[in-house]
């Protein structure tokens, strides 16, 4: 907890960063932001550890209890009353510039709310959908948001269109972790991420209806304001710092009207910070790493480990397994490029490389690839319209590298004799420290 002053100016990022550098994750709050008048709280996602804590877990369990608590789905619980109701402004009183926000990097077009969960609701069957869109104040009652993910959130706003109507969505600003963790996850078109956000925290979510179009937002969210995506609106904005640590402008510019504004009387900013931090991508990837892992191990019991390193943003993932037949790393990486919509380079290794660890992988590489042999290139695939080197419309190519020795190697490991280690050992324990 920080009561030094700071500016809402770039200054978070940039002591979030300065402390990355550094190796240290911690939870970020802030008494004195600029002149917000609020405390603004970041990185809570930041380490992985603090997350599988959140859950119950430790890091190693993280992905299991992430997938079984998850698929515990619980209907929410609707409550006449909820502390984000303390306030309600709707109509004139609703002044967006009001709004508590930081600008996250220079090159930002301003102020973001990067902590953005869009509810949504099927008009005819009332399945909601949470997922996150960057946002910054177009005029004092509209917001400029994009959906370049094309979601669900994307498919509902055009079948608004296709209806001639508005999309009612309310914004959420500030919720539970584990209900920031379930609007993050990718979930079929008919089900609702407030069911599995009721499975994450081990009861149903408590959500109120909202004043103006009845959705059912969560009742303990700091802010959420409430309106319609215009979706024949148009709102420009970005260039915005994203997850591939590049500056972006590709957006869908979409239009969101507000009716209302609800806040508790004590809201506080929770923040995630921008670009690509261990916040943005752990956030982003806990969810979907889960149901990777789970959908690779059951249709291939040979692999052994998977890992997103933070290094490769979304697009890269590393997987260890144990070969039973030729080929077999080849049909994993083909199954999992397919399977996740980021994915351009998977590498695959044998189990007793830690997928963890960058260098061990990169060895691995360095030491029993081939290109002309162990290499596969698909192209002209649909991937993240945010990656820079992919062409306009979001295409891209994906390649699986097969870093596993194969039954031909004929390398022998450089080890060192069990005597040799344990003296070692005994020779390091009796030196001081530091020496
Ligand atoms: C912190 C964060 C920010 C995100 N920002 C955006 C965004 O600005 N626009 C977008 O389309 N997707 C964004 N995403 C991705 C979607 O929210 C995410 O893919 C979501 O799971 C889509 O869910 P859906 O398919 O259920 O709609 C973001 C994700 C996270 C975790």
């Amino acid at each position: 907890m920080l009561d030094e002053p700071v500016s809402a100016d770039q200054e978070i990022t940039a002591l979030a960063q300065a402390l990355a550098a550094q190796g240290r994750h911690p939870m970020l709050v802030f008494n004195h932001v600029g002149d917000l008048g609020v405390q603004v709280v970041t990185n809570v996602f930041a380490s992985r550890e603090r997350v599988a804590r959140i859950l119950g877990t430790d890091v190693p369990g993280l992905h299991a209890q992430y997938q079984l608590r998850s698929r515990q789905r619980t209907t929410p619980r609707l409550v006449e009353h909820g502390p984000v109701l303390d306030l309600v402004q709707r109509g004139d009183q609703v002044d967006l510039r009001q709004l508590p926000m930081l600008r996250h990097f220079e090159s930002d077009r301003g102020p973001y709310i990067t902590n953005a969960i869009l509810i949504a609701e099927h008009p005819d069957t009332g399945v909601g959908n949470m997922s996150y869109h960057r946002s910054m104040v177009h005029s004092p009652t509209e917001i400029a948001t994009s959906l370049h993910s094309r979601g669900d959130l994307w498919r509902l706003a055009q079948l608004a269109k296709e209806r001639g109507q508005v999309l009612p969505v309310a914004m959420v600003i500030g919720a539970h972790p584990l209900i920031m963790l379930a609007a993050s996850a990718r979930l079929p078109f008919d089900a609702d991420e407030r069911e599995v956000a009721g499975g994450l925290l081990g009861q149903a979510m408590e959500v109120i209806a909202t004043p103006c179009h009845g959705l059912q937002v969560p009742a303990w969210a700091e802010l959420v304001l409430e309106g319609v995506i215009d979706p024949m609106g148009f709102a420009e904005e970005g260039p915005f710092g994203e997850f591939t640590g590049y500056s972006s402008d590709r957006s869908t510019n979409n239009l969101f009207r507000v009716d209302a504004v609800l806040r508790r009387r004590d809201a506080i900013l929770v923040d995630v910070l921008g670009g690509n931090s261990a916040e943005h991508l752990n956030l982003a990837r806990i969810p979907r790493e889960s149901e990777m892992v789970e959908k690779l191990r059951e249709r291939f019991a040979s692999v052994t480990a998977l890992h997103y390193p933070t290094s490769g943003t979304h697009f890269h993932a590393y997987v260890a397994l144990k070969q039973t037949r030729a080929g077999e790393a080849r049909q994993v990486m083909l199954g999992l490029l397919g399977w996740d919509p980021y994915l351009k380079t998977v590498i695959a290794v044998d189990p007793d490389v830690d997928v963890t660890q960058d260098s061990q992988v990169l060895w691995a590489l360095a030491t029993h690839f081939q290109p002309h042999r162990d290499l596969l290139v698909v192209e002209g695939l649909p991937g993240s319209a945010l990656d820079p080197s992919a062409s306009g419309e979001g295409t891209t190519s994906r390649m699986g590298l097969d870093a596993t020795r194969g039954p031909d190697f004929k390398g022998v490991l450089a080890v060192l004799s069990s005597e040799a280690l344990t003296r070692a050992a005994a020779i390091l324990a009796g030196l001081p420290r530091g020496s």
